[in-house]
């Protein structure tokens, strides 16, 4: 492993075949499948200067940056996943709904960018199939690769694979463009903007499995989980040969504990230019089951060969577990009763938008499991795949949705390519094809939409139940009628589910989505004008429940299979029950950042076994001695004794599934509770008054990150007192440094209201220089580059001025020309990064020369041309020459010229307030390993550093 290069021991740790020989894996004996991340190293501009970057005249034309010649030498830097939402101002004219951030159709300038990054093929992909995978953008994304247009997907949430076998350039650069288009939302909360997931290149033979196509399911006799399980295995291969394809696909299957359990294999002959399917069965003798508690993956390898050759290999993890739906029993997991005790999510976190970085959600996965959730509604839309794979790994059921309705070939193929794409997840239980669907989900037309979907579904997945979480009450039908299990969006209440269940008693349940309490974090007095609610249990709207009222009816009813809570984390967007100022949800569970509201113990003590305590509100009420406190106890334990500097405040029995309230005049001190479970101590709990604020603390997730230039560490940022105590009220502002292989990406504080940034950047520095003195001359045979008109000390000075401002260029018609002119630099201007020459509009081609160096074929008679030739010049006078012919009409160069010298800006400052004591702080490791330093200060109090080990994959 030691001699292999940077770049291949990156292929290597993303490759499913990493036991491979490293001597198998070299230029000359590439590897039969390689995926590789292809999220570094992008450049990013927001708005659109060009138009529709495709040309539907000419193909392989792109034009403006998807051309490929066009210098995008002054936009920033940026790698993915990057949403470009959260870098926009707030506006209170912008949509509440989705969190006041300035794009959308009102804001076409901030609503439309492209991406691209320039990368290289070895000599040796030649002959293989390459693609570029796009696992999501927000949205209307259109791909040009070398100027050709690549693909186009409309959808936000759903992936996108292009094959550029045909147009990319082997042993040659390339370019990739990605225009992205968010005008349009397909939601009514906070969706990001840009390439929010990952990007990868995939190489493959010419004979190789389809995307998606490995799919394998576990079954047992009577679907009881006893004895052996049967695993039906698929796959389908894809024949590019012109040739017909003799192969033979064999299967793999490796327990959790690392020993191959069970092997299949079949012949396969593809023909020319065709796909053929293989499916066989085998027994994995007494399985180790997946579950939330018990997470025990197999993987499957399935392998494809054409005589003794290895021509593709993929790895697939995948659960042996059983489910069901009852109409009595609820949910039944491995077949027993499991209820479900979940909470609906959207995708954005704090500091990073629709952006997450791998790490963050597991981070969050991690959270609910804390309080007890066992499982997550990806609501509203697929979600990304690394969140399936974090609830494989850590143990949490997942109801998988589809963004909308909709039975058409594009809304089918949309929901093919998510059942395709996660079915192989063990945590997936259940398919939601739409969320509360007003115009249609009761009317025939919905029914039948729902029908249509659902039958294609099962052709791809036989294995799970479909569901959609209708807003309805006792209502049976349109959708209710056609889905396996009825999906429950509020409407608790007798004369809803028990009405339902007593007239539909085969079909099974679930609360796919209950509760939609509003809280906000810390605070304990509502608050209209900077749009805060209490965190008591008290909030709720007219259609939804607190977390006591729709867990004691849902516990008491184990038909309904248990539920999931909107939401489990603040989201941005859907600031109810407040406008602005208010830019984000107070649903939560967990606030942006991932802190627990109070609900959090109470979803902690009904849905775990731990025994919890939990007191609130904070005890810092200074000024209001004597003032009679709302204070509650949330526990499991059946009696709690309140004290309050050590006088006791009367012991009460806890109800199930409720809390415990006391009226407390307030004085400053401890308020102390003890937990009692059969008369016995188990459980103590205490809120203190602090002393006033000291200091600023960091305290991080986990000491070590991966240097990877992927791993994040998640920084809890407190302020203290003198004791170390968590101030719980203190808003201070808190400035960061760093130093070492890593970055900020990100800050949050969890306040709903906050309108500072989540995060810091600068684009490079562009100083705009015009470019005078354009002269022409009508030069035929122009296309000759060997005329001495091009050559840098060509003497141009009887040359007629040419005007270059104009709509229109000096050529004429059917005119062929040279245009010439000097560029004077000095010194100073070769500190710059990159120098570019800009020109409004070329027509109608040929080619610029700088110093008599052949720069770029040129012309786009609808968008600027941009060219980057710090290269091609020198200290003093430069010659720019353009040789162009035109077509039918007059061209030339018009609409202006200039240079523009451009320099890398500094590294912007990052600052963030507490809210109610706490923020966070999320930093990105670089490929480099070693420590990083991470500074926090805030006036008037101590500050603080961290030091991080950033630690090479190997270490
Ligand atoms: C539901 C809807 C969610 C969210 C929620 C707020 O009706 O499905 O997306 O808007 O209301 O309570």
């Amino acid at each position: 492993m030691k001699k292999l290069s940077l770049p291949l021991i990156a292929a290597l740790l993303v490759l499913s075949f990493a036991w491979l020989p490293a001597s198998a894996l070299t230029a000359q004996n590439p590897a039969p499948r390689e995926r590789l991340s292809f999220d570094v190293g992008w450049k990013f501009h927001l708005g659109n200067e060009w138009g529709i970057g495709q040309r539907l005249d000419k193909a392989g034309s792109g034009r403006g940056p998807a051309g490929k010649s066009f210098s995008d030498a002054s936009w920033r830097q940026v790698d993915l996943p990057h949403d470009w939402a959260i870098e926009l101002p707030f506006d209170p004219h912008a949509n509440a709904s989705h969190g006041f951030r300035a794009v959308g159709e009102a804001f076409p300038a901030n609503s439309v960018a492209w991406y691209r990054k320039v990368f290289t093929l070895p000599a040796a992909d030649a002959g293989r199939r390459l693609w570029i995978e796009l696992d999501g953008a927000f949205r209307n994304s259109t791909v040009f690769v070398n100027g050709w247009f690549v693909g186009h997907q409309d959808s936000g949430y759903g992936g996108a694979r292009y094959d550029i076998t045909d147009v990319a350039n082997c042993g040659d650069s390339n370019v990739i463009a990605v225009q992205v288009d968010a005008t349009q939302p397909e939601g009514w909360f906070y969706e990001g903007a840009g390439i929010y997931r990952h990007v990868w290149l995939v190489k493959t033979g010419p004979v190789a499995l389809v995307p998606d196509s490995v799919f394998a399911y576990a079954e047992f006799a009577g679907n009881q989980p006893v004895g052996d399980a049967t695993v039906h295995l698929q796959a389908e291969i894809a024949n590019t040969l012109a040739d017909q394809a003799d192969t033979e696909v064999s299967w793999e299957i490796t327990a959790p504990n690392g020993v191959v359990v069970a092997r299949a294999h079949q012949a396969v002959s593809v023909r020319a230019g065709r796909n053929g399917d293989a499916a066989e069965t085998t027994q994995v003798a007494s399985p180790e089951l997946w579950s939330p508690e018990s997470p025990r993956l197999y993987t499957l390898t399935t392998v494809v060969r054409r005589g003794q050759e290895v021509v593709d290999r993929q790895q697939t993890e995948f659960g042996i577990r059983t489910i069901a739906f009852d109409a009595n029993a609820g949910f039944l997991l491995n077949g027993k009763p499991y209820v479900i005790k979940g909470t609906c999510n959207h995708q954005d976190h704090a500091g990073v938008g629709a952006a997450l970085p791998d790490r963050l959600q597991y981070f969050r996965i991690e959270k609910l499991k804390e309080m007890g959730s066992n499982a997550y509604r990806s609501s509203h839309n697929p979600p990304t795949t690394e969140l399936l794979e974090a609830c494989d790994r850590l143990g949490l059921l997942v109801m998988d949705e589809n963004r909308i309705l909709g039975s058409d070939s594009q809304h089918l193929q949309w929901l093919a390519d998510l059942v395709r794409r996660d079915r192989n997840h063990a945590s997936v239980v259940i398919w939601s094809l739409a969320n509360e669907e007003f115009a249609t989900q009761a009317t025939p037309a919905g029914g039948r939409a729902a029908e249509s979907m659902k039958r294609r579904l099962k052709l791809l997945d036989p294995t799970r139940p479909v569901t959609v979480n209708t807003d309805l009450g006792n209502v049976f039908e349109g959708v209710n009628a056609a889905v396996d299990v009825r999906g429950w969006s509020y409407h608790i209440g007798v004369e809803n589910m028990d009405a339902y269940h007593a007239a539909h008693p085969t079909q099974p349940n679930i609360g796919s989505e209950q509760g939609s309490t509003v809280s906000t974090r810390g605070i304990y007095a509502a608050d209209p004008v900077r749009g805060y609610v209490t965190a008591y249990d008290d909030n709720r709207q007219a259609w939804s429940n607190t977390a006591e009222e729709w867990w004691k009816f849902f516990d008491a009813r184990p038909w309904l299979s248990g539920g999931f809570v909107w939401t489990g984390f603040d989201y941005r967007g859907e600031p109810t029950p407040y406008a602005w100022p208010c830019i984000n949800s107070h649903f939560g569970v967990f606030d942006t950042c991932g802190f627990p509201k109070d609900n959090f113990w109470y979803y902690r003590a009904w849905w775990t076994t731990t025994p919890v305590l939990h007191v609130l509100p904070h005890w810092n009420w200074p000024g209001q001695e004597g003032r009679p406190i709302d204070v509650r106890a949330l526990s499991n334990c059946d009696e709690v004794e309140l004290y309050l500097n050590g006088k006791s405040l009367g012991r009460q029995a806890m109800p199930r599934d409720s809390e415990l309230k006391w009226t407390v005049p307030y004085a400053a001190g401890t308020l102390a509770a003890r937990g009692y479970k059969a008369g016995k101590l188990v459980v103590e709990a205490k809120t203190e008054t602090t002393g006033p604020a000291d200091a600023v603390q960091m305290v991080p997730d986990r000491p070590t990150i991966r240097a990877d230039a992927k791993d994040v560490a998640i920084i809890t940022v407190e302020i203290t007192d003198a004791a170390g105590r968590v101030v719980p009220v203190a808003n201070q502002s808190v400035a960061f440094t760093l130093e070492g292989p890593g970055r900020i990406i990100g800050v949050g504080n969890g306040d709903p209201s906050c309108h500072e940034p989540d995060v810091f950047f600068a684009d490079p520095a562009v100083v705009v220089k015009p470019i005078e003195g354009w002269k022409w001359k009508g030069v035929p045979g122009s296309y000759n580059e060997t005329l001495p008109e091009l050559a840098e000390g060509f003497d141009d000075s009887s040359w007629a001025p040419a005007e270059v401002r104009e709509e229109n260029g000096a050529l004429p018609a059917n005119g062929q020309g040279i245009f010439r002119t000097q560029l004077k630099l000095n010194e100073a201007d070769f500190k710059a990064d990159a120098i570019e020459l800009w020109f409004g509009k070329i027509e109608d081609n040929g080619a610029l020369y700088v110093n008599g160096r052949k720069v770029s074929e040129v012309g786009d008679a609808r968008a600027a041309s941009i060219f980057e030739v710090k290269k091609f010049l020198h200290p003093g006078a430069n010659s720019l020459a353009l040789s162009l012919r035109t077509w039918g009409a007059t061209g030339g160069i018009s609409r202006g010229t200039n240079w523009r010298v451009i320099t890398a800006a500094p590294a912007p400052q990052w600052s963030r307030s507490v809210f109610n004591g706490l923020a966070q702080l999320i930093i990105q490791s670089t490929s480099q390993p070693g420590e990083i330093k991470v500074h926090a200060r805030a006036d008037g109090l101590k500050a603080t550093a961290i030091t991080l080990h950033s630690a090479a994959a190997t270490d």
